[in-house]
């Protein structure tokens, strides 16, 4: 049996959440902003994101590419499997990505997006973990960074199972 050890609880998620949201609103004042998550894992941390920007206009879509399927080895073969359907054209774009590992798929991401003419990219992690990084990805908003460790919970899975647990934990295998 797996065990869990709690290592975000859900209050300081909502209190970080809150604390990103007046930076971005602060940052992105008087703009469209785009907030593209990456699916499946950003799903929770952009609702609850979204929902504390202070902007006029907002468009969300999302996106995916492959994830760790059964693994928590992280792919460096990653697969396009959903795009976007907003115009980014000389939009400013928020990508949303639950967490941040080797920081591949968000360079794949970040790559792919830029060919659609977006006036600005930036990122938002719920997430920064940082041991593992590969891709020299700069991570401009992030709620919490951990070194290391398999996290599931508030979004992320193992295997598809544990993304509706309302806080984080630690899973040891
Ligand atoms: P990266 O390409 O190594 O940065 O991996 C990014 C993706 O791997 C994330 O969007 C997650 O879907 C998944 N991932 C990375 N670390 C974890 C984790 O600790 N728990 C669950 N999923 C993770």
């Amino acid at each position: 049996m797996p065990e869990f050890i709690p290592v975000i609880k859900k209050h300081e998620i909502q209190r970080q959440i809150l604390r990103i949201a007046e930076t971005i609103t602060t940052d992105y004042q008087g703009r469209e902003l785009v907030l593209i998550g990456v699916l499946k894992g950003a799903f929770l941390f952009l609702a609850d994101l979204a929902r504390e920007l202070k902007l006029e206009k907002v468009k969300i879509d999302f996106l995916q590419a492959s994830s760790y399927g059964a693994d928590t080895v992280s792919s460096e073969n990653i697969v396009m499997k959903k795009d976007i359907d907003v115009d980014i054209r000389g939009k400013d774009v928020l990508v949303v990505e639950d967490i941040v590992d080797t920081g591949l798929t968000l360079a794949y991401l970040i790559n792919h997006l830029k060919r659609y003419g977006p006036r600005s990219i930036k990122v938002c992690a719920m997430i920064d973990k940082s041991e593992r990084r590969k891709a020299a990805i700069k991570v401009d908003y992030a709620c919490t960074t951990v070194e290391n460790g398999f996290l599931v919970g508030y979004g992320l899975d193992y295997a598809e199972d544990y993304r509706n647990l309302p806080e984080i934990y630690h899973m040891k295998l």
